[in-house]
């Protein structure tokens, strides 16, 4: 133990650690947050179980019956903290225009003081743990280190398995290696002998970034990614800003290699908002028709993306976990993903059997039925008569499962490699009723920056507050931006310049829409693996195979371009799923050109030059 003693606290540093800005920076933390002890972890499988033993006995876990889901645990959160907070999220950049407008901010010294009382003291009866991780593989030149400070040790098992968590950390981190500070608490300090809560948090909720000094705070909340430090605050927010400044790509994007049987292997990075499905597509099953076709997973949600001497684009999934929207997956929606739930899983907010194991909404379509009887997330019974009364879901419509990416029967064989994957390809997924067609390929880089620009979707349980709204959700990056998203359409359109410059080919841009309905409400095209179809026609124009229908907006592909073997899908249908409404396309330029108002400051003109030439294509 080599660390000094503060206020009779002892700092535990382990000898392994010595990085003097992290030993200050922990010791001036515990002076503020002052908690009873600080535990360093080491990431060992000794320390998980030690902790899901804790955890377990505090109540805050329930072991799963090990005979169904072996090594598995059942977290039910507090009823109101279930979901990321965007209203309570802020970017506190020193000028209130490098937020911009779509971005909470307050002025840092402001935030600094409005946090300063809520931080001191919170973590009172608690233990600190000090979580060491690296997003990205240890040591890739793609990679950055952070260090979190929890009081939750649901925080320190779960980050175990969403990142590179451990030891090793510091040996990269070295004695003055950069890393990104990260602290949280649960904000429920307890008093001398008073027994704590299964989840504790406090309904006062800040989720702070501070993009020059590239901190984060978070206050309030145990739950995901305003918990999770390493995903959304620091693998997107400060990244993006990282990237904004060193002239690389943080994404909200999944990123799969796609193999024809040929043996000859595309990447695609995919960006579809928050719970619309990067998972499922990022271990898509091809459907029977497509025999020799390989699809295999790099990540499913985050691409750290950098450009290469060459021109090339090359990517890496910064974290090391899923951390999945459970309801909604079954065999038939995602059979890799159930697979990879067999064992070694913490679950959030999903049911309990009565034999000790978990169900969510959508399982009943592998079972042929529902169960007789759960336990709901909130500790209620539920039968199926209950649900039917009182529209009471077994498990709440935001419920997760935390896994390893090893758990993936269809990881892909360079998902940990240091260098990353080259990217051919990407798409850009909103989630529509109406209007958008189902693929576009864009005819140049900038036409697919506006295409991204300008999504739009509906919103969805991943984040609190009303579902199904239309907003426009730029690159499906609108709640997690660390600065201004003009200057970040900007920062893409340089840097496609750049690639341009050097001489390279660069990778084609897609928008898709999975979600249309007609007119009796039903969604149209049936996803999930027979995505594959529509993947092969973006390899196809990729190898010049497809020539492709040129829109208003770009190429799409005619009906026979589509490989429909061993699906009974009409010209009639797909004509629902892809024509263009020319009306409809007026009023959504409308909310292009709202959308645009209110992004002006900065706003590159070459997305006001594309509209305009979309909008005389459409008049013409
Ligand atoms: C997530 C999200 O958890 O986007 O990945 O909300
Ligand atoms: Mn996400």
């Amino acid at each position: 133990m080599n660390a000094p003693t503060m206020q009779g606290l002892n700092l535990n540093a382990p000898s392994h650690v010595k990085n003097a800005r992290l030993i200050a920076w922990v010791a001036d933390m515990a002076a503020l947050c002052k908690p009873d002890s600080i535990y360093w972890c080491d990431g060992s499988q000794q320390e998980y179980d030690r902790l899901c033993q804790q955890l377990v006995d505090a109540g805050t876990f329930k072991k799963l019956n090990p005979a169904k889901r072996p090594g598995s645990f059942l977290a039910c959160s507090d009823p109101t903290d279930v979901a990321r907070v965007e209203d309570r999220t802020y970017i506190c950049s020193a000028a209130k225009e490098d937020a911009g407008p779509t971005n909470n901010w307050m002025a840092p010294a402001e935030m600094r003081a409005t946090l300063q009382p809520l931080f001191d003291g919170c973590m009172k009866g608690r233990t600190m743990y000090v979580v060491p991780f690296s997003m990205g593989p240890l040591g890739s030149p793609i990679a950055h280190i952070g260090i979190e400070l929890s009081d939750s040790p649901y925080v320190a098992v779960n980050m175990k398995i969403m990142t590179r968590m451990g030891k090793a950390v510091y040996d990269v981190l070295g004695v003055d290696g950069d890393f990104v500070p990260c602290v949280h608490t649960v904000g429920a300090p307890l008093a001398a002998g008073q027994q704590d809560v299964k989840w504790p948090c406090n309904k006062t909720k800040y989720i702070v970034h501070y993009p020059e000094t590239r901190e984060i705070w978070s206050y309030g909340s145990g739950y995901g990614g305003n918990a999770l430090l390493g995903k959304k605050c620091f693998a997107l927010r400060i990244a993006s800003t990282m990237g904004r400044d060193q002239g690389w790509l943080a994404e909200h994007m999944l990123i799969l290699g796609v193999t024809n049987p040929e043996g000859q292997k595309y990447h695609v990075a995919a960006a579809f908002p928050s719970a619309c499905g990067k998972t499922n597509f990022s271990m898509l099953v091809p459907p029977d028709a497509f025999d020799g076709w390989k699809v295999t997973t790099i990540g499913d949600d985050i691409a750290w993306i950098k450009p290469q001497a060459d021109g090339s684009l090359r990517a890496i999934n910064p974290e090391a976990g899923y951390f999945g929207v459970a309801p909604g997956t079954n065999t038939l929606t995602n059979p890799n993903c159930m697979a990879s739930l067999d064992k070694d899983v913490i679950f959030t907010n999903v049911a309990l059997t009565d034999d000790g194991d978990v169900w969510w909404e959508g399982m009943e379509k592998d079972t042929g039925g529902l169960p007789a009887h759960l336990i709901d997330w909130q500790g209620n019974d539920w039968t199926p008569e209950i649900a039917k009364q009182t529209g009471a879901k077994a498990a709440h419509p935001n419920a997760r499962f935390t896994v390893a990416a090893t758990n993936n029967p269809a990881l892909d064989a360079a998902w940990d490699d240091p260098k990353g994957v080259k990217i051919d390809a990407f798409i850009f997924g909103g989630r529509r009723s109406t209007t958008v067609p189902l693929v576009t390929e864009a005819r140049n880089w900038t036409e697919g920056v506006y295409m991204a620009a300008t999504m739009g979707s509906e919103t969805t349980a991943a984040a609190a507050g009303q579902q199904g709204v239309v907003r426009r959700d730029p690159f499906a990056m609108l709640p997690f931006m660390g600065y201004n998203m003009s200057d970040y359409f900007q920062h893409w359109l340089t840097l496609g310049e750049k690639l341009a410059a050097s001489g390279a080919t660069l990778p084609r841009i897609y928008t898709t829409n999975w979600f249309r309905k007609d007119e009796a409400g039903k969604f149209v095209w049936p996803g999930y693996g027979e995505n594959m179809r529509v993947l092969k026609w973006m390899i196809d124009r990729l190898e010049g195979k497809a020539t492709g229908e040129q829109t208003m907006f770009g190429v799409a592909p005619a009906y026979a371009e589509i490989n429909w073997t061993g699906l009974d899908f009409s010209a009639a249908q797909f004509n629902t799923v892809t024509s263009i409404d020319k009306a409809a396309w007026a009023e959504e330029l409308k909310l292009h050109t709202t959308h645009f108002e209110q992004l002006a400051y900065h706003l590159p003109q070459a997305l006001l030059d594309t509209k305009a030439a979309i909008e005389k294509r459409l008049a013409a």
